[in-house]
């Protein structure tokens, strides 16, 4: 049994205003029940998490950002800082692949909101993945291994531990394809990814880190990627928007843990 707690996330992207993203949290309280060792975090748009903060219930859900500024403060027209998400949020997205491809975030960047987000008692979820292009050019573990050397480069073995990684390949993302990938496959990365992470800063910080699938998971098909060796849970997109479905992956996460024994 492992001591990591199981994390989803709902991505909601930019969908959902304040009265339907109030509305869908209302529906996910009603069927959602609160389990020990699963951990339910909403990403909601910018926009929406100070009313969400108020109307959650902090026993069964958590907040996550979906991006921030390195920035801690200043004159940069348009943005908002990690510095002003922390007492709003715990979690912070991070690289998302929609923020890498449309909004031309450079590694270093990632890398200064990772360590901006720490600075701030934010816990980033850092997103990887390769694309389809790398993906069929064999490139995907060196595209992997620079994604995870740049954006923890400032932190210690100890702020790495905190760090959760979320693996989507793009090719797996709803919006760029959907092609599923083989949990064979993503077994193979999640074990490549924690092996880095022992490289760079040891077994200790290797163990403790939570490492997370994302990619067209839906609550038919959550399970053969929770039931993976060192798969600390899934980052959720499309099917985040039903409540039917959302819960429905945290029900299939509990089964498992009941399973398993894991939710002792
Ligand atoms: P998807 O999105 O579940 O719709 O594929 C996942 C994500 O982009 O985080």
């Amino acid at each position: 049994m492992n001591q990591r707690r199981t994390l989803i996330v709902a991505n909601w992207k930019m969908h959902l205003n304040t009265s339907q993203a109030s509305l869908l949290v209302h529906r996910l309280h009603e069927r959602i029940r609160i389990h020990r060792n699963i951990e339910v975090v909403l990403a909601p748009s910018m926009l929406v998490l100070q009313p969400l903060s108020t109307q959650i219930d902090r026993r069964k859900f958590r907040l996550a950002a979906q991006n921030a500024y390195q920035k801690d403060e200043g004159a940069f027209t348009g943005e908002v800082s990690f510095t002003m998400l922390q007492d709003l949020v715990h979690y912070a997205l991070i690289g998302h692949s929609e923020r890498r491809i449309y909004f031309n975030e450079s590694l270093e960047e990632i890398r200064d909101k990772v360590a901006a987000a720490i600075r701030n008692d934010i816990t980033p979820i850092l997103c990887i993945g390769e694309t389809q292009h790398e993906h069929k050019a064999g490139e995907t573990k060196q595209v992997l291994h620079d994604q995870i050397v740049t954006a923890l480069s400032n932190l210690t073995a100890a702020q790495v531990k905190e760090v959760v990684i979320a693996y989507e390949p793009v090719w797996a993302i709803s919006t760029f394809g959907g092609t599923l990938a083989k949990p064979t496959e993503v077994q193979h990365i999640l074990d490549f990814i924690r092996h880095q992470v022992s490289q760079l800063y040891g077994a200790t910080a290797a163990e403790a880190v939570r490492v997370l699938y994302g990619g067209s998971v839906d609550d038919q098909i959550v399970r053969g990627y929770l039931e993976l060796e060192g798969c600390d849970g899934a980052l959720v997109g499309g099917a985040s928007l039903n409540y039917q479905k959302f819960a429905g992956i945290i029900d299939a996460a509990h089964r498992l843990q009941t399973e398993t024994g894991d939710d002792a």
